[in-house]
């Protein structure tokens, strides 16, 4: 949108947020020179079904993923200020588990608090963020907050319309123990991801699917300072 009253055009209300911040300093004659830092911006990747519905695993690696491009890739500063690159802090690193309030409150964390990831956050084009390229090493597997109707629905596609080959978690075959619902469509939902080549999107299952990786002890995340300022 066109701000009516400078005129600048924003894509997005992160700048929009920063450029208001500005103009409250200058109004109150702080120097330009202060440097201005957001020390927290994120998005949760849970929330209530029914009240936090944009609390989501893809829109958080959306929000993240482009936040990070923005500021790291993209011409930095913003339209009031172009080539004044505002340090930025993401929100944050761990799920805070018990923190009260609504639910999306405890999920705004890039990781879980026992250290496994709770959405891959690939940044592309930037070095610095991801230590370990797990690019070639991930697995779908059914997700933790999914609900035991969907994960089933969702297996069900994949062993039918998705054309997965799930003889492997029949009775009697090597895949059939762990007998539940959860095991058997981890295992329905990979053997789809894999025949797609891992391709974006091959691991939604409406939500029912995450990706991750075998050994989520080897992940980890590698936040070069530099890279922010
Ligand atoms: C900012 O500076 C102008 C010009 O010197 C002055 O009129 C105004 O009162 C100042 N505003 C504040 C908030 O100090
Ligand atoms: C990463 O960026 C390169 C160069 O811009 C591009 O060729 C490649 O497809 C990108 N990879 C992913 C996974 O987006
Ligand atoms: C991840 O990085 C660590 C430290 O450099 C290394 O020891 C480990 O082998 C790496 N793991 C993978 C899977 O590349």
């Amino acid at each position: 949108m066109v701000d009516p009253n400078t005129l600048l055009h924003y894509t997005n209300v992160f700048d929009a947020m920063l450029d208001a911040v500005y103009v409250a300093l200058k109004n109150l004659n702080v120097s330009a020179a202060v440097p201005v830092l957001v020390t927290e911006t994120g998005w949760p990747s849970y929330g209530d079904r029914k009240e936090e519905p944009y609390a989501s695993r893809d829109n958080a690696n959306t929000y993240n993923s482009n936040l990070i491009k923005h500021v790291v890739t993209d011409k930095p500063g913003t339209p009031m200020r172009p080539g004044a690159q505002a340090s930025v802090y993401i929100y944050e690193l761990f799920n805070e588990d018990l923190r009260p309030g609504p639910v999306s409150e405890a999920n705004w964390g890039l990781f879980h608090g026992n250290g496994t990831p709770v959405y891959l956050l690939h940044v592309n084009g930037t070095d610095g963020f991801l230590g370990n390229d797990t690019t070639d090493r991930t697995f779908c597997i059914a997700a933790d907050d999914a609900d035991e109707k969907a994960v089933q629905a969702a297996m069900d596609w994949a062993c039918g319309p998705g054309r997965s080959d799930c003889t492997a978690i029949q009775p009697g075959q090597g895949c059939y123990q762990p007998n539940d619902v959860r095991s058997h469509a981890s295992f329905a939902f990979n053997t789809y991801y894999q025949s797609q080549g891992k391709a974006g999107g091959s691991c939604y299952f409406q939500g029912a699917g995450m990706v991750t990786t075998t050994d989520p002890s080897e992940y980890f995340l590698f936040i070069n300072s530099d890279a922010y300022r």
